[in-house]
């Protein structure tokens, strides 16, 4: 019987799978279907709505599907020598652009054996990167999105998490992306970072702003995005305050919340021992993340622990005995913080935080060893880095030049024309601005 291969994705399935399926099933034999899992999506492209089982059992039930396989990489080669199929089916779109590689490299393998190409010409009108545009603009939803961050740590290599202040930066995190290599980089979720909130406020980060308000800000980002959330939630507050706030944020769809072993009045990790902090005991701590685990009410919900000895000078022991003590009261990550100019204390502690039997995802923030590459962290098993305040960071200088440029000018021409975007671009930049 022949054996016919068929590499897809099957997400948002619509006529122009069926089409190349029953094309498939025209020739004649065993219809496979490798189907790519959530890694190898990840790979190169958005996580897909649904999981792979999900997918699976959708792809399976469709008539003339004979056996559907898991494609373990976005490369068709490792599964094509194991099968040997007769045809491989796909749409003729892959002839052009980024997948013409891929099509010449499967041609090249499937000779080995005397394998055909097939290109199904494509069905006009649908495709997935339509579908998937109306979707992000139906949005999502509090439990999709809060799920989506464990989903996303089991999948990819690293998960890149950028700082947004407000809607508007809400908006950017969500839609920038770029193309490297045939893959599509953008982030995968949002910092909600206690220091660049109050900072556009104009407010200290000494835990002034209230969880009321800066839940209030977190809406305005929910209503322009659909990816998933971390919020920044200072120390906790006390147990009984730190209970509530997990039941907001998991009604909102935050997918965890990272808190950091301090007491007392909060100050801002990064100025070291420049200013007085108190690193709370390591005990305390543990039974507020107790508390918190108990207290969620969704299994997906994360809580992450933050752990300052390093930042507060006392050594890497203590920080490695904390790590320990916050995973054995449930912690669901580790956030590993400092403020050296150096990737060398964090690399340390990630070598033997890594030997741990019951680890968890490890976070870092790298504000201050901001050399360190992903390809570094990814290489010393970091599963999430987040780039904690550089939108907002970016952002206030850009308004200073602005602001110099048209006392200096006496109008506002130069200013327009060398800091700012086309009134055009702004006014249409919203989603149902017109
Ligand atoms: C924040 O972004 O508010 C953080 C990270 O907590 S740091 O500012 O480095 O403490
Ligand atoms: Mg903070």
């Amino acid at each position: 019987m022949k054996k016919i291969y068929i590499g897809m994705s099957a997400d948002l399935l619509h006529p122009g799978h069926l089409n190349i399926i029953e094309e498939a099933r025209k020739l004649g034999g065993e219809v496979i279907i490798g189907l790519l899992t959530d890694k190898a999506i990840a790979s190169y492209k958005r996580l897909p709505y649904m999981s792979f089982e999900q997918r699976k059992i959708v792809i399976e039930n469709v008539k003339g599907v004979s056996k559907v396989i898991a494609q373990e990489t976005l490369d068709y080669v490792p599964n094509l020598r194991k099968i040997k199929p007769d045809y491989v089916l796909h749409g003729d779109d892959w002839k052009e652009g980024v997948q013409a590689k891929t099509r010449q490299r499967v041609i090249d393998v499937m000779s080995e054996w005397g394998g055909k190409v097939v290109d199904i010409p494509y069905t006009q009108g649908i495709s997935s990167t339509q579908l998937n545009n109306v979707l992000r603009e139906i949005g999502t939803t509090p439990q999709i999105r809060c799920e989506r961050l464990r989903r996303l740590l089991s999948s990819k290599d690293i998960v890149r998490i950028c700082e947004a202040h407000n809607g508007l930066s809400g908006l950017i995190v969500e839609n920038t992306s770029v193309m490297q290599n045939n893959k599509k980089y953008e982030f995968d979720g949002i910092w909600i970072s206690s220091l660049t909130q109050s900072a556009a406020k104009a407010k200290p980060d000494t835990g002034y702003l209230d969880t009321t308000s800066r839940l209030e800000m977190i809406n305005d980002i929910l209503d322009v995005t659909t990816k998933s959330i971390i919020y920044d939630g200072d120390n906790g507050g006390p147990e009984e305050h730190f209970i509530f706030t997990i039941k907001s944020l998991e009604r909102l769809g935050v997918s965890a919340i990272i808190i950091e072993d301090k007491t007392g009045l909060k100050r801002n990790s990064l100025f070291g021992t420049e200013v007085s902090q108190t690193q709370e005991d390591k005990d305390i701590f543990a039974k507020k993340i107790k508390a918190g685990k108990q207290a969620q009410v969704s299994k997906h919900f994360m809580i992450i622990a933050r752990i300052e000895s390093l930042i507060l000078k006392k050594g890497m022991d203590d920080a490695l005995l904390r790590a320990k003590t916050y995973l054995e009261a449930g912690a669901d990550g580790i956030m590993i913080h400092s403020c050296s100019d150096s990737f060398n204390e964090i690399q340390e502690f990630a070598l033997h935080y890594n030997k741990f039997e019951n680890k968890k995802p490890l976070i870092v923030v790298p504000s201050s060893y901001s050399q360190v590459s992903e390809e570094e962290l990814i290489k010393n098993g970091i599963s999430m880095v987040i780039y904690a305040n550089h939108l907002l960071r970016a952002a206030y200088p850009a308004m200073v030049k602005t602001a110099q440029s048209i006392l200096k000018n006496h109008r506002c021409k130069e200013a327009s024309d060398e800091y700012c975007m086309k009134i055009k671009d702004i006014i249409t930049l919203i989603p149902g601005a017109k």
